[in-house]
């Protein structure tokens, strides 16, 4: 099983941005422990994080083929990337929104996603575990049988 793993804008500040909403873990830190943890599924995790919309539109870009699944925090670009929205369209390759936050018990822009509507699914508000709840969720879905979702 392949899997993408892409973090969007500011998540290369973990562990030093705002610890109280998004905890003391840096992104090296949660990404080696889901590798491990990826490892012992059989799958290959592969992993890109970038504050640039456009590297995040091309790495999905180029998973047409390549890749089985996505698992994406889009960061702020959650809130204002049609462009995001429409590369996963286009590669029509299974995903799952998540975020670290309840991105609902703050901001009011926050709440709204451009992805939301077309994820498998979106988990929100677990902190690094939701990356992990994603990949067993994701692993799940690949080896199951078709009636399940
Ligand atoms: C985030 C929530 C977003 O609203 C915010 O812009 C982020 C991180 C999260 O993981 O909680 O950068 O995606």
């Amino acid at each position: 099983l392949r899997i993408l793993l892409l973090n969007g804008p500011n998540l290369n500040m973990l562990g030093q941005r705002e610890p109280h909403i998004y905890g003391a873990q840096t992104l090296d830190q949660i990404v080696s422990d889901l590798q491990q943890y990826a490892s012992t599924l059989q799958v290959e995790l592969s992993h890109l994080q970038s504050n640039a919309e456009h590297e995040l539109v091309g790495a999905i870009q180029q998973s047409l083929g390549q890749q089985d699944y996505i698992i994406i925090n889009p960061g702020a670009f959650t809130h204002t990337s049609v462009a995001i929205r429409d590369a996963l369209l286009a590669v029509a390759i299974p995903f799952i929104e998540v975020h670290l936050s309840n991105v609902h018990a703050r901001e009011a822009f926050r709440r709204h996603s451009y992805l939301s509507d077309i994820a498998k699914g979106v988990i929100c508000g677990l902190g690094a575990n939701g990356y992990r709840y994603a990949l067993d969720s994701a692993v799940a879905t690949l080896t199951s049988t078709p009636r399940n979702p």
